[in-house]
């Protein structure tokens, strides 16, 4: 209990971080801390369920080098087993391209 607490606590201290360095235009780290984040931050559901079907070392979205940019798009519209499809509506077109690049980073395209 208290271990997720503070998994919680540092999560939201790295959020409010992100949002006070990026007034103007959002980066993708924060996008996705804001679309994603309530479920693939350590404690969500995305992670619990990526951990169980993957693995550990794949539970972390923002930790992968295997998540090409074009497959989180997708995935995003599309919705993946338990993951619901977001719309354009809860996420922009420009917003994905952000979160998504970002999340690719580490992942040779
Ligand atoms: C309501 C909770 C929820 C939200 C919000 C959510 N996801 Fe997920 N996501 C999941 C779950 C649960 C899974 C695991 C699906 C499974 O394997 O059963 C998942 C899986 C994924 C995968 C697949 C990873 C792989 O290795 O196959 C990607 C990519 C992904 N999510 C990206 C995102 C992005 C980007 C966002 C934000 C725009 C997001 N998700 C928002 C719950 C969520």
């Amino acid at each position: 209990m208290m271990k997720r607490l503070a998994l919680i606590l540092v999560s939201v201290a790295a959020i409010s971080l992100a949002a006070a360095d990026e007034q103007t235009s959002p980066s993708g780290a924060t996008l996705f801390q804001k679309h994603c984040g309530y479920c693939h931050l350590p404690g969500g559901t995305g992670t619990f369920m990526l951990e169980r079907r993957l693995g550990k070392e794949r539970a972390l979205l923002a930790e992968r080098r295997d998540l090409p940019q074009a497959y989180v798009e997708h995935v995003v519209r599309n919705g993946l087993q338990s993951m619901p499809a977001l719309t354009r509506v809860e996420v922009t077109d420009s917003e994905l391209t952000a979160l998504a690049s970002w999340l690719a980073r580490n992942t040779p395209q």
